[in-house]
Order: C-alpha cells, then sequence, then structure tokens
C-alpha cells in the first residue's frame, strides 16, 4: 500500500489553556478567541470554570474541552511529539516577534493573579512572552498569541 506522502500547508494543530483561572469571565472569552482563531481544543488545569456566559460562540460545542487534573496530568495526556509552550512575562521568555510557533503545539497560560509557577515554567518546553512591563488580562495575552500563530502563517 502507498504512503501518504501528501502534506496541507494547514498540517499542524493547537489548543490552548489556563492553570487555575479564578475568573470563568476570562475563561469564556479565551475559549471565545481560541475557537474562532483555529484552536483544535480549549482546556482547564486544576480549577473547572462551569459558567462561562463570555463564550458566545459556545466553543465547547464545537470543539473538545478537555479538563486536566493538574499540569503533570496535562502533560501526561499532550498528543503525541506536540510541545508545551508556557506563556509568562519572563525574563527567559522568548519575545513573541521572533517566536516561530511550533506545528503541534499546546499553549498554556497562568491564573490572574500568580501566573505560571517556577514550577510549571520548568515543564513547558518553550516559553513565549508578549511586550509590555505589565502582565496583559489573560484571555487578551493567549487572543494575541494566538493571532500572532495564524499571522505568520
Ligand atoms: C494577569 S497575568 C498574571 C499576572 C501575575 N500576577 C504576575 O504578575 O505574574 C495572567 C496570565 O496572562 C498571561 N500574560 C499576561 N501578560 C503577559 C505577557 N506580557 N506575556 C506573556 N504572557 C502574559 C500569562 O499567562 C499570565 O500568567
Amino acid at each position: 500500500m502507498a504512503r501518504l506522502k501528501q502534506t496541507y500547508p494547514e498540517d499542524g494543530f493547537f489548543g490552548i489553556g489556563i492553570v487555575n483561572a479564578k475568573d470563568p469571565q476570562n475563561v469564556g472569552t479565551l475559549w471565545r478567541s481560541a475557537y474562532i482563531l483555529g484552536a483544535s481544543f480549549i482546556f482547564t488545569v486544576g480549577n473547572k470554570s462551569k459558567k462561562q456566559t463570555t463564550d458566545v460562540v459556545n466553543a465547547w460545542q464545537k470543539i473538545p474541552q478537555f479538563h486536566y487534573a493538574n499540569v503533570d496530568d496535562l502533560i501526561r495526556h499532550l498528543p503525541y511529539d506536540t510541545c508545551l509552550v508556557g506563556v509568562e512575562l519572563e525574563d527567559s521568555a522568548v519575545d513573541i516577534q521572533c517566536f516561530q510557533h511550533p506545528h503541534r503545539c499546546v499553549y498554556l497560560l497562568g491564573n490572574e493573579q500568580a501566573g505560571l509557577t517556577a514550577e510549571v515554567i520548568s515543564k513547558c518546553h518553550r516559553l513565549v512572552k508578549l511586550p509590555g512591563d505589565y502582565s496583559l488580562n489573560v484571555s487578551v495575552a493567549g487572543s494575541i498569541v494566538l493571532y500572532d500563530r495564524i499571522s505568520k502563517k
């Protein structure tokens, strides 16, 4: 049987989620952006968000929404050969302007208060940051990262 050699410009996929999100409004806003900007799946880690009134497109009806107990659980269930990209305003992070988004990629955001802890950051394969001296709202940060991804295609 012939092997499939054909590739497509849109090969690859990405998912995005937040660790221990505090505000369901933020979660809903991120889901809405994620679906509209082409995410294959969305997820929560730790805290679950039931009410997401800001997700007016009901992203969970269109793409899978997963939940992981903690970051180790997320890592155990990463799709094969997929890069975990932490999104955090950290000195060691790569500026988004220079960042090349992996084809198969899971973006992980921190919560509104603590951000991504040093331990979680150490578990990410790569780390990316957005410009600015102050943190953006978490759903705004996630939406900009996804826009950057599709704008570089
Ligand atoms: C409101 S921020 C957390 C702020 C936290 N209190 C701190 O000062 O570290 C919530 C999340 O949004 C994302 N975020 C916000 N601004 C960012 C930036 N400039 N670059 C990368 N990620 C950012 C990160 O995932 C962060 O964990």
